[in-house]
């Protein structure tokens, strides 16, 4: 299942990982246990990566949540290293050297390059997908696609929040 996947597979084959993310996270609506289980398939899956996971956004700034890589920073400000301005722009950031990056954050030094993916659930934030790879300019326009594509199949597979009133 865990077969690795490169830009240029992705481009002749487009649904290969999209379908196992969605295998993956079926029936199942808790934030943690599908950012753990997706973290795992897009670190397994994809070459080059020595980083995979999600920071959620809590009280103001992003935490980390489920990742696979080495530890990482507990903490992120919004508008801070690719992450947070990731966050605050709700843009993709595809960045193909990091060190290029003012105020980039370095977890890992061995990191050349990275993207970040906000998860927006309609207007909401949720937090964001973030890849880092020790290859510099390892994402292309292909992995940008794909892990759009992840990021949405995430974000729809929380579900709709429930209102206050639905609250017991
Ligand atoms: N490099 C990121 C920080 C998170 S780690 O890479 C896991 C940034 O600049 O926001």
């Amino acid at each position: 299942m865990f077969e690795q996947i490169t830009d240029t597979d992705w481009l002749a084959e487009p649904g290969r990982l999209i379908q196992q993310a969605e295998a993956l996270l079926a029936g199942q609506t808790d934030r943690v246990a599908n950012a753990a289980n997706l973290s795992a398939l897009l670190f397994l899956s994809l070459p080059d990566v020595n980083w995979a996971g999600f920071y959620f956004l809590k009280e103001g700034r992003l935490l980390v949540g489920p990742f696979q890589g080495q530890p990482a920073c507990v903490e992120i400000p919004l508008g801070k290293g690719v992450c947070g301005t990731a966050a605050v722009t709700r843009r993709v950031l595809r960045v193909a050297d990091v060190d290029a990056f003012e105020g980039h954050i370095a977890c890992d030094a061995a990191t050349r390059s990275e993207i970040v993916i906000p998860l927006l659930r309609g207007d909401e934030l949720l937090g964001v997908l973030d890849i880092d790879s020790p290859v510099p300019g390892r994402f292309g326009k292909g992995d940008e696609r794909m892990l759009r594509q992840i990021a949405e199949i995430y974000v729809r597979s929380l579900g709709t929040p429930r209102k206050p009133a639905d609250r017991g």
